[in-house]
């Protein structure tokens, strides 16, 4: 009698833990900038500048200079948990293409774009907004930050990106 009920808690709980572990969709809530410093960047720099620096996009396939095709290939034996290949490449595709406009237009007072987005950003219904002024992004760009009317749509864009890849959730 003891031992079944032991077999049905057991069995209950690998059942539980069955239903409450869903497969974590590859990278959600995961800090890739933070999971990139601790793990990348001793060997590579800011991932930014070596995203610009050694890989390019090809045909809508990211490239490095000295892994092309097989560059996710590479990856899988390449310090990274298998499950951050994909949103670690999808970073890097992005930082390859993005020009370093936060760098050059906003770095000076607020660092790297992840701090930022880390400490100052976040999604109100849907909208990128700034913590302490909780207006939104869009909004306050219009008068600070000095940037051409044009490029405030893409920088909102960017740190949209940003802040999901430092594990912001929706
Ligand atoms: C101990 C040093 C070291 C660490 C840590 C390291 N790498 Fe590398 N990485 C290298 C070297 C060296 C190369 C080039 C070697 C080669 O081509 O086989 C390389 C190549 C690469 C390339 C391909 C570049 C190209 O030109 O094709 C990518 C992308 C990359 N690393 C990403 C990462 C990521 C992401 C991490 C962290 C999860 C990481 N690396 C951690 C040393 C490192
Ligand atoms: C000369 C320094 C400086 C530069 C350059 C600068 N900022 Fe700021 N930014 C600040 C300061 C200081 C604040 C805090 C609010 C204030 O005093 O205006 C701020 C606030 C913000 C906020 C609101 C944050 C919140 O919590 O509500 C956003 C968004 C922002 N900056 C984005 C940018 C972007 C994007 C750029 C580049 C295009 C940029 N800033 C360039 C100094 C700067």
């Amino acid at each position: 009698m003891k031992r079944w009920s032991v077999g049905v808690r057991l069995a209950t709980m690998a059942l539980m833990a069955m239903i409450t572990v869903p497969a974590p969709a590859a990278g959600v809530g995961r800090d890739l900038h933070d999971y990139w410093d601790g793990r990348c960047k001793d060997c590579h720099g800011d991932a930014g500048p070596f995203a610009r620096r050694t890989l390019r996009v090809e045909q809508g396939r990211l490239v490095g200079t000295h892994h092309g095709a097989d560059l996710e290939q590479f990856l899988r034996n390449h310090y990274l948990a298998d499950e951050l290949v994909a949103p670690v490449m999808q970073m890097l595709q992005a930082q390859a293409t993005a020009s370093p406009l936060f760098k050059d237009k906003c770095g000076e007072c607020h660092g790297s774009a992840s701090e930022f987005a880390r400490k100052a950003l976040t999604l109100r219904d849907g909208v990128l907004v700034g913590r302490a002024s909780q207006r939104p992004v869009q909004d306050y760009l219009r008068r600070h930050g000095g940037l051409a009317p044009e490029q405030v749509g893409p920088m909102v864009k960017t740190l949209e990106r940003v802040l999901g890849e430092v594990g912001a959730k929706p």
